[in-house]
């Protein structure tokens, strides 16, 4: 993914193809119109595929969408094939996997990818092939002697946990994997969240207690560097939930500034990470984990112009989101649906939101020449003038994941699931860093600069 601070200006539509029609209509909860609403989400998804298309590139979409982004839509719709039951883009997927995993299976060192990949591009086909796993979505290969998408994930998650850094900041990935690439330096959560909720959900999918230990390791590493952090000296900001920050810089071996920006798709990995791990073992400090990243997510996402209506906090009150950013809610999404299934017990905080925010959006996809395209904000009741691919799979996911009960549970290799070789798991070391920390908080919310809180860490041991 790119640099989040480099904001790409924001498309516009021009006046010729305004609104026209209403809103997608959609009953909440109600698998029949969620069925035919996300028929036409995905039809405007499909509009900026390329794989189809003349000259194209399987599993690729036009630009400025990257690579990453296609393995997040496509995990969106193996959801929506299986909700649905509609087999129309069952092979489109299939081929966009099996063109994009690479020759050695893992998502790396892939054509077209080898000077631009960092861990969270590699992660987020790591969640589509696990997605399909669970799913128990058709084999992209007839051919006994190819991996099954249980094997895929399970390469993405041993090639990145074998890129465990303890020599820097006591544990950890980087965010690049090459070191020739700008981000090389930068210890990013979204790269720790992303291996966390990977092993995290290959931990129920198995059974096997060592990757449950491998993902704890990394989540108290990320409690130590101060990425997961529960606020309680500050009376603004206490509570009962974690603040997930965006990451630090490595500074001769420490990790001391942290950067402070609050993106919902870290909340949404570590809150799936943890549902899937308490789901797992039953184990009531899991619960608790979760607790707290829901409430990450309550405290910071929900719109202060509607309720319990998801929104980016950290760009979108100044209309300036990037491309990426324009579409992670849809990981916010399937982070809560799966709460709902597994974690019962805190399906109604889920609900509640996904209900709310899937009514918004609906009104929000009433934009373009088609009438039902989506926008950005999903508490304005209408569409709001922002259009992409990153708006059409957010609508998408929230919307559909208000009847993700309606599926049963994912798959493991006990019900519906392939075999996994317990004897090639990675697992990652525990964390070799104790540290103390004085905190400067600062505030900063300007058009230009979004950084929220950074907070300077000392180190007493490395
Ligand atoms: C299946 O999905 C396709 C594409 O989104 C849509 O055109 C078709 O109407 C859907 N089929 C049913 C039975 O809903
Ligand atoms: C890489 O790009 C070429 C040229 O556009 C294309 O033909 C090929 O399919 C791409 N490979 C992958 C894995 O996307
Ligand atoms: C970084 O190194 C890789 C692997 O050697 C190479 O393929 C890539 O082109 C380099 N990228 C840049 C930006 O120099
Ligand atoms: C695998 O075989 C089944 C049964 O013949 C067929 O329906 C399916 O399309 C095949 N899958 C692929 C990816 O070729
Ligand atoms: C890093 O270490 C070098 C050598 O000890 C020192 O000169 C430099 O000031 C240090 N940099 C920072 C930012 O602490
Ligand atoms: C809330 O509504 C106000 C007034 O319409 C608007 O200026 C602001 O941007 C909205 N905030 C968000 C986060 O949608
Ligand atoms: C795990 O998921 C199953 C299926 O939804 C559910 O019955 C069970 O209660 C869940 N376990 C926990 C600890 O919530």
């Amino acid at each position: 993914m790119k640099l989040s601070s480099t904001y790409s200006t924001l498309a516009l539509v021009a006046a010729s193809v305004l609104s026209t029609a209403g809103a997608l209509e959609l009953t909440v909860g109600d698998t029949d119109s969620v069925c035919s609403a996300a028929t036409e989400l995905v039809d405007g998804i499909m509009d900026y595929y390329l794989g189809t298309r003349y000259g194209g590139t399987v599993g690729m979409f036009q630009q400025p969408y990257y690579w990453w982004e296609s393995a997040l839509v496509f995990g969106g719709m193996i959801d929506t094939w299986k909700i649905c039951n509609n087999y129309t883009y069952v092979s489109t997927i299939q081929s966009a996997i099996s063109h994009q995993k690479g020759d050695s299976n893992d998502f790396y060192g892939v054509p077209n990818q080898t000077h631009v990949e960092a861990n969270d591009d590699q992660v987020f086909w790591g969640f589509t092939v696990l997605e399909a796993a669970e799913r128990d979505f058709p084999a992209y290969s007839n051919n006994s002697g190819d991996p099954s998408y249980a094997d895929l994930a399970l390469n993405v998650y041993n090639s990145m946990a074998d890129r465990w850094d303890a020599d820097n900041c006591g544990g950890g990935l980087r965010w690049q994997i090459m070191s020739n690439m700008s981000g090389w330096t930068y210890k990013s959560t979204v790269s720790n969240a992303g291996v966390f909720a990977l092993g995290a959900r290959l931990a129920r999918y198995t059974g096997d207690n060592e990757l449950v230990k491998s993902s704890s390791r990394i989540l108290r590493w990320m409690k130590k560097a101060f990425f997961v952090h529960a606020p309680t000296d500050d009376s603004d900001n206490a509570g009962n939930y974690y603040n997930v920050y965006d990451g630090a810089d490595i500074v001769n071996g420490s990790c001391p500034v942290v950067n402070g920006a609050i993106w919902s798709y870290n909340y949404a990995l570590m809150t799936m990470g943890s549902a899937y791990l308490y789901n797992a073992t039953g184990d009531d400090a899991w619960g608790s984990e979760l607790d707290k990243f829901l409430g990450g997510i309550e405290h910071y996402f929900l719109s202060p112009n509607a309720t319990d209506v998801l929104y980016e906090y950290q760009c979108l009150q100044w209309g300036r989101c990037n491309n990426d950013q324009r579409s992670f809610r849809a990981i916010v999404a399937r982070a809560l649906g799966d709460v709902v299934v597994l974690a019962p017990s805190f399906a109604d905080r889920a609900n509640k939101i996904i209900d709310a925010s899937a009514k918004g959006a609906a009104s929000a996809c009433s934009g373009g020449s088609d009438g039902h395209t989506c926008g950005m904000s999903w508490s304005d009741g209408d569409w709001d003038g922002f259009y992409g691919l990153g708006e059409q799979i957010a609508a998408l996911e929230i919307i559909q994941n208000s009847v993700i009960g309606s599926i049963g549970v994912p798959c493991t290799e006990e019900t519906c699931g392939d075999k996994l070789d317990s004897s090639s798991f990675v697992t990652v070391p525990a964390p070799t860093v104790t540290r103390h920390f004085t905190k400067t908080s600062t505030d900063v919310h300007t058009e230009t600069h979004t950084t929220s809180v950074v907070t300077e860490l000392f180190y007493t041991a490395k």
